[in-house]
């Protein structure tokens, strides 16, 4: 089995390199990504020391290098990673998540069309569905939600899932799709909440929580995410959609005063800043279908997870540090100093 890894190089992908090779060890695995901001080779050193994984640079858009790949190395399953993951900038700059996350998707399944695949599996989000209201706490996102963006991020991997599965019913493709909540784990790029909080808390700095703190997100582990997707790939039914999500809802304020319990940092760290356009309130995800229909349940729960992540970050200072000494400063600096 051959399997092309899109977005190898970012948070989730390179997590799913890691369990394929340790579940797989017969499959051969091939890690494509761009190496935008979010990518980083770093991650991917130990797996550059398997012989069963090899690394390509590339852009999932660029038809000629994708068909070129397709056309030398006959994969069986592709797993789409490859994306512009983060809302906030999606409000910045818009484009280049429509051209990666919808236009990417597309000449990846054209070249499945052109060279055969047994299955093409699409990874999305529950940010399709959009949000749900906090005072009704019955209600969760099932794969029947209907599709409702609130961000260009959420919008670009909506229209991406409607393509997948437009070329299932128009062409054939065996395709699949999960949808999953927020992950956290190792290597997550520390734009994001949890690792943006660790970090900044390491270092004493102003903690920024947009609004009132009171959103709500259902936090996955990440390599319980990547065990869902090995389960779909080859058991899933062709042609469906498969929530994904373990019920760990928190609150933002929650999740970041429990880093800072963790850590010994004060809550006075916490600043409130300028809310996100658009911020959706509550994710929550009703996974009754892939446990039933796969047997697949999260296996770490939140007050587990969150304190093997706060000891990998404290473990692998360097991979973040080398991060956040870069471009990450202009970015902070732009996103944050006006909220
Ligand atoms: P990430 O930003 O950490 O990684 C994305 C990777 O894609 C990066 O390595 C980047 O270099 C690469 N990339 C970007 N544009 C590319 C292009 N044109 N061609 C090739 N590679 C390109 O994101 P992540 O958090 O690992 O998310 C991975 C996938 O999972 C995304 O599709 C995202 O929508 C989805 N997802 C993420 C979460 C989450 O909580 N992080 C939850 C559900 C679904
Ligand atoms: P994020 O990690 O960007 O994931 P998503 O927007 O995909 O859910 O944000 C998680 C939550 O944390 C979201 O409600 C926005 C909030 N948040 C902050 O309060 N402060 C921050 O600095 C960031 C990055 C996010």
């Amino acid at each position: 089995m051959k399997i092309l890894v899109t977005g190898a190089a970012g948070f989730i992908g390179s997590n799913f390199v890691y369990l394929m090779l340790e579940q797989h060890p017969d499959y051969e695995i091939v890690g494509l990504d761009l190496l935008t901001y979010a990518g980083n080779l770093e991650t991917l050193e130990e797996a550059m020391k398997n012989p069963k994984f090899k690394f390509t640079k590339g852009d999932i858009a660029d038809r000629d290098y994708i068909f070129n790949l397709f056309k030398e190395e006959k994969f069986d399953i592709v797993v789409n990673f490859a994306a512009e993951s983060h809302v906030d900038r999606s409000i910045e700059d818009p484009g280049i998540f429509l051209r990666t996350n919808i236009l990417g998707t597309q000449v990846l399944m054209d070249a499945c069309r052109e060279y055969g695949i047994k299955r093409y599996h699409q990874v999305s989000t529950d940010e399709v569905y959009g949000d749900l209201p906090l005072d009704r706490p019955d209600l969760f996102f099932t794969e029947e939600t209907p599709i409702h963006t609130s961000s260009p991020y959420s919008a670009s991997k909506a229209a991406a899932d409607l393509l997948v599965l437009a070329y299932h019913r128009t062409f054939g493709l065996p395709v699949s799709i999960t949808r999953c909540s927020n992950n956290y784990g190792p290597y997550h790029f520390p734009e994001k909440l949890i690792p943006l909080i660790i970090s900044r808390a390491l270092a004493d700095e102003s903690l920024p929580v947009y609004g009132t703190g009171e959103n709500v997100r259902d936090w996955l582990y990440v390599k319980d995410h990547c065990i869902a997707i090995d389960k779909v790939i080859h058991d899933g039914k062709v042609g469906e959609v498969y929530n994904v999500g373990g019920h760990n809802e928190r609150t933002n304020l929650e999740v970041v005063k429990t880093i800072l319990h963790e850590l010994g940092k004060p809550e006075s760290l916490i600043t409130y800043v300028g809310d996100r356009k658009g911020h959706d309130m509550r994710y929550a995800i009703d996974p009754t279908k892939i446990s039933n229909e796969l047997g697949w349940l999260p296996t770490v729960k939140f007050d587990d997870g969150i304190k093997m992540t706060i000891k990998w970050y404290l473990d692998n200072q360097d991979w973040w540090k080398n991060i956040i000494s870069g471009d990450y400063k202009n970015y902070y600096e732009k996103m944050y100093s006006n909220r």
